[in-house]
């Protein structure tokens, strides 16, 4: 079974769509392994998303995701990398499909309401970033 991350983010937990979030997520046959909620600091977002170090976003995605609580969730089923990212949708809210969760609740590039692990590796990196208690 195939392991990957989502993270409801700090827009998505003020707006009060956690609950809708996970209720795609379930719908779409994932499984929840764990699941807490947290908030960044900004030494961890850095770390988190070392890999746009230099781009021009780096700085204000740091700020955003250490502006309030969100939610990391370690979600396992077949395929569940591409799986995740279809129903999250484009980057941009505005380019992704309609009933994608970003679509339904991102307003912005930035404020995307939601992450999702870009490779099978970056699944299991990223859920042992929050969860490094879950057993791989
Ligand atoms: P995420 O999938 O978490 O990966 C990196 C995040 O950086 C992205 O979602 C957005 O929240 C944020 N971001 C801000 N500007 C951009 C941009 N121009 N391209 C990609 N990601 C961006």
């Amino acid at each position: 079974m195939e392991r990957t991350l989502l993270i409801i983010k700090p827009d998505a937990v003020r707006d009060r769509h956690i609950g809708d979030i996970l209720k795609i997520v379930i719908d779409a046959g994932f499984d929840i392994k764990a699941l807490r909620m947290t908030r960044l600091t900004l030494d961890q977002a850095a770390r988190f998303y070392a890999v746009h170090e230099g781009k021009s976003f780096y700085a204000s995605l740091q700020t955003y995701m250490t502006s309030g609580k969100i939610v990391p969730v370690a979600l396992e089923r077949d395929n569940a990398v591409a799986k995740l990212r279809e129903i999250l949708g484009a980057t941009d809210p505005s380019k992704a499909a309609p009933g994608t969760i970003r679509r339904l609740y991102g307003s912005s590039i930035e404020s995307n309401a939601s992450h999702g692990s870009d490779s099978v590796e970056n699944g299991r990196l990223e859920t042992a970033f929050f969860f490094p208690e879950l057993d791989f």
